[in-house]
């Protein structure tokens, strides 16, 4: 984890960078915005050079073109962002090609080649369908473009979820990719990692002193995290089906959300510490059992004063279709620090909002003096609010000001908005600097992915072996009632 402000000038050998599926959305919303952010804040080498690589035949100046729809001037305001556009654009090339046909990556390498020094630092990133992530790196590796790290550079490349679809297909994947490049070299991305809400997790618990004390089962009631979505598929249906939301958001999101919640210390901010760490609090949770888990899936409903379209009637759906858009489950981490404290995980699609969230339930005050006056107040909750609107609070009560003892709850209120200033960098940005600087803390590494799957797997087996048919919940809603149900089976309400 790096600490301070970086520079371009730590940069000092040369860049180049492979986007591989470089016209998709991934590159052309996330990626290329993130790059140009980096390079408007000169995070990049001086030396930088960004070849993008599809099937699609186009020039040099027809992708700079595409390019240049999704860029923003965040960090160019005023009359230096045309410059630093073109500027940017200047140092990005394209070169068509099939993305497993060796001749096709030969000549991708001949392009990366772009410095013609002896230090070549190179990046790949993958941002191709992950059925194409094995043939892609066979195909790289037979053109000879990834070198062993040593002193004439480095070779990293990056991958984003979903790595396979259960631990067996994941564990191939690893292995696959692993006869190209080492785990060293590979960089796994889960997005969440890279905002910054989710990084203060570590800060938050481990750079303040009042928080590890009540930080454990004898304090803590339950925790809640809630990740929901007001949208629907938007034209990923070919993706969606084949995952849906326990692969597409809780196997990964939100089991990284609850291992920097559940894990102890780690011994220093170097990233096997920390991913060392992470890995025991996933390996102390208990595989989900069908139990233990409620399903759903959007039908039509009502949004925003607009009729929307059910699951079933999005393009690209089957008829039958029992892919879940909404999961809800309890996991128990049994460790010493939390034993019998539930750990309740929703995620959805097609809801009333937008959010992700944590909340941390304390017990009630033992032999509670205001427990009369305090009757119909809950107890405290910390409630971590990732997005939209980044924010802690803390939920506490206070006497109401009064000639009389009335007790109200307020919270101790943190808006990241008032509270910082500047902009908040996209997770993209941070993530990016990081496999730049061969930073690996907030990478999933290979035993990481394999307890997350131990998890989930066989559940999953279970839910698609007895074909269960998920709940149908309107669009727009809170999601399904069952739901409700299972935080209640733990005297919770979401
Ligand atoms: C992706 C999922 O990983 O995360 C999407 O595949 C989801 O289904 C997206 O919409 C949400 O990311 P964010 O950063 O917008 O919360």
């Amino acid at each position: 984890m790096p600490l301070g402000r970086l520079t371009r000038l730590q940069h000092e050998h040369p860049l180049s960078v492979a986007v591989v599926g470089a016209s998709g959305d991934l590159a052309m919303t996330k990626i290329l915005p993130a790059l140009f952010a980096l390079y408007c804040q000169e995070l990049l080498p001086r030396q930088f050079h960004l070849v993008g690589f599809s099937r699609t035949q186009m020039s040099d100046d027809a992708y700079r073109s595409k390019v240049m729809e999704h860029l923003t001037c965040r960090y160019a305001p005023g009359a230096s962002c045309d410059q630093k556009m073109s500027d940017f654009l200047a140092c990005c090339t394209y070169q068509p090609g099939q993305y497993d046909h060796r001749e096709d990556l030969e000549r991708l390498g001949e392009r990366l080649h772009h410095f013609g020094d002896v230090h070549e630092n190179r990046i790949f990133y993958m941002s191709v369908p992950p059925f194409l992530f094995s043939r892609v790196a066979e195909a790289m590796h037979a053109a000879g473009l990834i070198s062993p790290d040593g002193d004439t550079g480095w070779s990293r490349v990056v991958l984003e979820k979903p790595f396979g679809k259960d631990r067996h297909s994941s564990d191939a994947l690893t292995r696959d990719i692993g006869r190209c490049f080492s785990e060293d070299q590979t960089f796994r991305i889960d997005h969440y990692l890279g905002k910054e809400v989710i990084q203060n997790l570590l800060v938050l618990r481990f750079a303040n002193l009042i928080f590890d004390p009540i930080w454990n089962r004898s304090h803590i009631e339950h925790v809640r995290i809630s990740w929901m979505e007001d949208k629907g598929l938007e034209g990923r249906a070919g993706y969606f089906e084949e995952y849906g939301i326990i692969r597409d958001v809780m196997q990964n999101h939100l089991l990284q959300i609850l291992a920097l919640v559940a894990m102890e210390q780690p011994v220093s901010l170097d990233a096997h510490y920390i991913r060392d760490e992470k890995v025991k609090a996933l390996r102390s949770i208990a595989p989900v059992t069908l139990k233990d888990i409620v399903v759903g899936q959007y039908g039509t409903g009502e949004h925003k004063g607009k009729r929307r379209p059910g699951y079933l009637e999005e393009e690209g759906v089957g008829e039958e279709s029992i892919t879940p858009t909404y999961a809800a489950t309890v996991l128990h981490v049994r460790n010493r620090r939390w034993d019998g404290v539930p750990f309740l995980v929703r995620a959805g699609k097609g809801l009333e909002a937008t959010m992700t969230e944590i909340r941390i339930r304390f017990r009630s005050v033992p032999g509670n003096i205001f427990a009369e006056a305090a009757r119909h107040l809950g107890p405290n909750e910390l409630v971590i609010r990732v997005q939209p609107d980044a924010s802690i609070a803390f939920k506490v009560v206070n006497k109401a000001p009064g000639l009389r003892i009335s007790l109200a709850e307020r919270d101790l209120d943190l808006s990241y908005a008032l509270a910082f200033e500047g902009e908040i960098p996209e997770a993209y940005e941070r993530l990016l600097i990081d496999v730049i600087e061969g930073d690996k803390s907030l990478f999933i590494r290979a035993d990481e992915l394999e307890a997350a799957w131990d998890i989930f797997t066989p559940v999953l087996h279970d839910l698609e072996g007895c074909s269960l048919r998920p709940q149908v919940y309107p669009y727009g809603s809170p999601g399904p009632d069952s739901a409700n149900a299972l935080a209640a089976m733990y005297g919770a309400t979401w």
